[in-house]
Order: C-alpha cells, then sequence, then structure tokens
C-alpha cells in the first residue's frame, strides 16, 4: 500500500474519518493479500457491487455539492489507485508462478536415456528379399500362392495322382472341410501349386518365382520344422533348354554364394519335371575341399529342379509342342543354414533377439 496512493491525497484521506478508516480497513487486507484469491476477495470487498468504496461513492448523492465533490475524488482516486495496485499484485503473482512451473518442471538433460528396442528384419526375411532380387535381376516377377491349398494344386495338375509313391512320401497336413471330402484340402507341401496357379492365369511366355511358407508332418530337429519356406521358380517360353537352367542357376548361385561357386546337377526325380535334378553348389566354407558342412564332399544341395514335365503342360492348356520350361524348388531355411553357418533351424522360429542380430 505504500506508494500506492499520492503523498497529497493520503494526507487528505487521514483528515477525514470515514476515508481515514476506508484506507485503515484498506491497507489490512492488502496486507495479507498473496495469492490471486485473496486479491480477489480484496477486490470484490472494496471495489464490487457491494464493497466498501463503491457504497461510499454511491452514498455522497445525498450530500451537499462541496462535500459531494471533494469525496467523489478521493473516493474515484482511491478506486483508480487500488485498481493498479491489484493488476500490479497479479501480474507479479503470474511471473512468479510461472518462474516457479518453469523450474519445477525443469527437465535433466543430464539423465541417461530409456533403452529402445528396435527390430531388425528377419534373417528368413531377408535371405527371401536376396533371392527375389537375383531373379527379379533376371527379369522375373514375383507371385504369390495360398498356404491353404486344394489336393488338386498341390498334387494332381503337379503330375503326381493319388495312386503315385511320391504321395506317399510327403507327410501331409489335412484341413478337414465341413461338407468337404477328406484330402480335398490341405497346408500345401510346396510350393510348386503356384506353378500351375499361375500358368493356369497366364498365357506364355512366363518367368516367375513364388516364395512362401510350407508345411510338412515332420518332427522338428536341426534340419526339419514343421513349417519352412521355399522359393519356387518357373520359366516357360519357346526354346527353353536344360542349359538354360543351369545357367540360371549357376547366375544365382554365385550370386548368392559367391562368385567362385560351381553348380552341378545330380539325376533325381520329381513327378512334375522330366528330366529331374538335384542341384548341389560347391562348398563355400571349403571352398570344395571337404569340411564339417559338407560332410567332406565339398558340395552342397540346395535346391530341386528340372525340365516342366509336358503332362503338367496339359492340366493348364500349354502347348507342349511350342513351349517348354524349367522349374525349380529351394528351401530358405536349408541356404539360411548353409550361407551362414547356423547349426540349428528351430534358431529361425525362437525369435531369440541374440541370435538374430548376429546375422
Ligand atoms: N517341390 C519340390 C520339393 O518341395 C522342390 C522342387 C523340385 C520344385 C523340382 C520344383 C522342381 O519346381 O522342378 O521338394
Amino acid at each position: 500500500m505504500q506508494g500506492m496512493i499520492p503523498e497529497d491525497v493520503a494526507k487528505e484521506m487521514e483528515g477525514d474519518p470515514r476515508l481515514s478508516a476506508l484506507l485503515a480497513d484498506l491497507q489490512e487486507a492488502l496486507r495479507s493479500a498473496e495469492d490471486m484469491d485473496s486479491l480477489e476477495r480484496v477486490r470484490v470487498a472494496f471495489l464490487g457491487r457491494k464493497g466498501k468504496i463503491t457504497s461510499l461513492l454511491q452514498g455522497i448523492r445525498e450530500l451537499p455539492a462541496e462535500e459531494r465533490r471533494r469525496l467523489g475524488r478521493l473516493g474515484n482516486a482511491l478506486k483508480g489507485h487500488l485498481e493498479e495496485e491489484l493488476g500490479r499484485r497479479r501480474e507479479r503473482l503470474l511471473v512468479e508462478e510461472l518462474e516457479e512451473s518453469l523450474h519445477r518442471e525443469r527437465i535433466d538433460i543430464t539423465l541417461p536415456g530409456r533403452h529402445v528396442n528396435f527390430g531388425t528384419r528377419h534373417l528368413l526375411s531377408r535371405i527371401i528379399e536376396e533371392i527375389e532380387d537375383i531373379f527379379v535381376g533376371m527379369g522375373y516377377r514375383v507371385v504369390e500362392g495360398p498356404e491353404v491349398e486344394l489336393d488338386y494344386y498341390n498334387f494332381e495338375a503337379l503330375n503326381t495322382p493319388d495312386w503315385h509313391p511320391s504321395k506317399s512320401l510327403q507327410d501331409t497336413f489335412y484341413v478337414e472341410v465341413p461338407g468337404g471330402d477328406y484330402e480335398d484340402v490341405l497346408l500345401r507341401t510346396h510350393t510348386s501349386p503356384v506353378q500351375v496357379r499361375v500358368m493356369e492365369s497366364t498365357p506364355p511366355p512366363l518367368y516367375v518365382i513364388a516364395p512362401g511358407k510350407a508345411y510338412r508332418h515332420d518332427v522338428p530337429d536341426a534340419t526339419h520344422s514343421p513349417m519352412f519356406h521355399q522359393v519356387e521358380g518357373l520359366a516357360v517360353d519357346e526354346g527353353i533348354s536344360l542349359g538354360d537352367l543351369k545357367g540360371t542357376l549357376e547366375v544365382f548361385a554365385r550370386k548368392m554364394f559367391g562368385e567362385d561357386r560351381r553348380v552341378r546337377f545330380r539325376p533325381h526325380f520329381f513327378p512334375f519335371t522330366e528330366p529331374s535334378a538335384e542341384v548341389d553348389v560347391s562348398c563355400n566354407i571349403c571352398g570344395g575341399g571337404g569340411c564339417r558342412v559338407c560332410k567332406g564332399t565339398g558340395w552342397l544341395e540346395i535346391l530341386g529342379a528340372g525340365m516342366v514335365d509336358p503332362n503338367v503342360f496339359s492340366y493348364v492348356g500349354y502347348d507342349a509342342e511350342k513351349y517348354s520350361g524349367f522349374a525349380f524348388g529351394m528351401g530358405v531355411e536349408r541356404i539360411a543354414l548353409l550361407k551362414y553357418g547356423v547349426p540349428d533351424i528351430r534358431f529361425f522360429f525362437d525369435n531369440d533377439l541374440r541370435l538374430l542380430r548376429q546375422y
């Protein structure tokens, strides 16, 4: 309050008993007003509709003119000064509050941050991408097919009729379909059915690869998993030969396993190719001299392949007189095991970050 009212005005007020009492009240009230709420209470008590200064100013109407002027002037001066003082105090409180909250909420940038675990792409996903890139670079298109498949695509149209001995070699998971025949629907045992689906819907020429999951009734061990990944390949065109297959797989093997890799074909049997072969790549660990990974042979088996059997073409309406083709299928886990020397296929599915981070 000190200094709130100019000295001459204060002196004049003190000469009047009503004003000096009011002034004393006001000083007392302001002394203890230290927060927003109490400032507001002071405002209401003195400047509100029934406030002391308001009442004083209302009461002067009945007074003689000269007295009215004097009290009016002093009362209004007091009102103005009080308003100013309240404004000043409010502002000071706001500044103090702001400073206090800035101090309270200060961020301590010296504290160590919280560690965030980032995921990475799974090794198998990366191998699949790598395989895709290699074949896309040779003009192939990436296609997909369903994992729940019909017997027709998985076996029959791949030249594997019910009586065929190779069918019993693949332990198949069948899917029970209400009202359907048992053994009509199954989890595909390989990605080869995608060949049939693509040929059914696309006229030749055709250059495709089909990555995806396959399922077999296998007991998990170091080299078997009931769910695994394959990449299927199919090329159909006029005049495609076994030499084209060999050249294509050589390019693939060198890009995947290293420039100086060699490829060899061993005669084999698949119902959907004739002739068929198992394809080996020279061991990338020992370079062909023989080691633990290649079991001393110098060679690693990486895929099955062959020339598309004309019977398969007849299922999809391709003209086997005009077109020929080759096909191949590789196991992604096996390629990853060989390329990175992973000792056990089950590591891929444990999803232990300590292992996955190594590759
Ligand atoms: N589908 C065969 C398997 O799962 C792999 C395979 C062999 C695919 C020869 C082919 C092929 O396309 O021509 O063992």
